[in-house]
């Protein structure tokens, strides 16, 4: 049992909730305090990760983007041609009639990792960024 119990009040969209519902319900979570807690710590772990600055490293990062936005897919490639020190390979994966799933296969230092995937996360129709790292020294 974890000490100190701190009760918190949290607004969310419905529609966020009834997914998060059905999925821990899934799951097989038997509070949705519980789900909570283990969502926040897989928050914190990852960002902590991330927050590690230098280092080589080794990894993939996901990119989901609305292809129908402006720009969007040109400026993805476009990222790319200016990270290609770090970059050794892309797979694009067509989701649907929507949406494209672009992975991005990098080594290299964290640092600059970070820079493309910062780049990445703020461009607008990019709905989901995710750097899953394989390795590092
Ligand atoms: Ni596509």
């Amino acid at each position: 049992m974890e000490e100190n119990i701190t009760r918190i009040g949290v607004s969310l969209p419905k529609n966020l909730l009834e997914e998060f519902d059905s999925i821990i319900k899934t799951r097989g979570y038997s509070s949705r305090s519980e789900a909570i807690r283990d969502a926040i710590r897989n928050y914190i772990m990852e960002y902590k990760w991330l927050e590690r600055e230098e280092g080589e490293i080794v990894g993939v990062i996901n990119v989901v983007y609305d292809h129908h936005v402006k720009g969007v897919s040109d400026t993805i490639i476009s990222l790319q041609h200016d990270f290609l020190d770090i970059i050794t390979t892309t797979l694009h994966i067509h989701l649907n009639k929507d949406y494209c799933l672009e992975m991005i296969l990098v080594r290299g230092d964290m640092s600059r990792v970070k820079k493309l995937v910062d780049k990445i996360t703020t461009l607008k129709g990019v709905t989901n960024v995710k750097l899953i790292t394989a390795l590092r020294d």
